[in-house]
């Protein structure tokens, strides 16, 4: 009798067909593994597309709300330069912010920098976040921060000539990082500090306002107002009165989190910038009611 075409499957030897199965297995695995490569590149190719996008969309945003106090490519006007060499590599030393650049943008973007005092700036950096009453939305903070940091590359190769920034009055180096070193001498050559001084050059000014107070219908968009501390600070943790409360939250922010912040915000490590003599001034100052800034 005639085989049909397909007799070569009709397998006797189970041998043969365990053999056969095992190979089945072993391409399908082979074929799954080679997608897998192919995805992992797919993934990364589809990232730098959507990191692309967010910096166009983030390019766009900055025309419309920032340029006009920052420059159109963030060289600086009525409010700082950030398209500036010393922006990504000094600036945050000098304002002692340990988080990253990128963490450093979306929160000055988010919150704005509403409560500086003595600002040399004419304007204020506005809030942004809808979080804070500000009218963008999470993810065009995102794709604003996006664009401000891709312009590190170029702004790197800016000589000290060529770099738009202007000194803060708070943060006076420009190019050699000269400003952040002497801080640490500074208060055994010439004495304890003023609170006020250690409230603006440890940053707590970028995150505190003083003058506001702290009520549930004003709250502090990045950390709690303080212009009512002295009212606040005795209830907060049973048992602890309103100086030992303050203490503790300068040496151990997260020992307890004022409700509807976050923890983790607030940097540790603060109290060892100052000596023991300024962290008690400090926190008098900060309870006292009369408070002079
Ligand atoms: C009305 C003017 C104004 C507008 C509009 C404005 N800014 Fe600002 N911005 C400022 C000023 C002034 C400062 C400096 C505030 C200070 O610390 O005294 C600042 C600070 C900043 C900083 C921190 C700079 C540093 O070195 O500490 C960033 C980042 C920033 N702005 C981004 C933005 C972005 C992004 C937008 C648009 C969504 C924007 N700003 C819109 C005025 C403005
Ligand atoms: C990056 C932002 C940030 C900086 C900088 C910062 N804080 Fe705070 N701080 C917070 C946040 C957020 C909270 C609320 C969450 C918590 O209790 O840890 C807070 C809470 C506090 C409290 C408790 C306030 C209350 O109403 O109970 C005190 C006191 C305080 N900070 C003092 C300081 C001092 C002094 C400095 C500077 C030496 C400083 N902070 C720097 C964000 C900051």
């Amino acid at each position: 009798m005639h085989k049909p075409w397909y007799s070569f499957l009709y397998i006797k030897s189970p041998i043969v067909k365990i053999a056969l199965g095992i190979l089945a297995v072993l391409i399908a695995v082979v074929v799954l593994l080679f997608q897998g490569a192919l995805e992992e590149k797919r993934m990364a190719a589809q990232t730098a597309n959507w990191d692309g996008r967010s910096i166009e969309k983030g390019a766009d945003l900055f025309a419309n709300n920032c340029a006009t106090c920052h420059g159109f490519n963030g060289e600086g006007g009525a409010g700082p330069a950030l398209n500036s060499k010393y922006f990504f590599t000094q600036r945050l030393a000098d304002v002692n912010f340990t988080g990253t650049l990128e963490d450093y943008i979306k929160l000055t973007v988010s919150a704005g920098r509403p409560s500086k005092p003595n600002s040399q700036w004419s304007v204020m950096m506005p809030t942004w976040s809808s979080r804070y009453g500000g009218p963008l939305r999470d993810d065009q903070v995102q794709q604003l921060t996006d664009y401000v940091m891709n312009w590190e590359s170029t702004a790197l190769q800016q000589t000290p000539e060529e770099d738009p920034w202007i000194p803060f009055k708070d943060a006076p180096s420009k190019a050699t990082g000269e400003a952040a070193a002497p801080a640490a001498e500074t208060p055994a050559a010439t004495g304890p500090r003023e609170p006020q001084v250690i409230f603006t050059e440890l940053g707590c000014a970028g995150c505190h306002n003083l003058t506001e107070p702290q009520t549930d219908s004003n709250r502090g968009p990045v950390g709690p107002n303080m212009g009512n501390l002295y009212e606040n600070a005795p209830n907060r943790v049973p048992g602890e009165d309103a100086s030992t409360y303050v203490h503790n939250s300068i040496r151990d922010p997260n020992a307890f989190v004022v409700p509807g912040y976050q923890p983790n915000l607030m940097p540790a490590g603060l109290a060892d910038r100052m000596t023991p003599e300024e962290l008690d001034a400090l926190v008098a100052w900060l309870l006292d009611p009369n408070r002079t800034q």
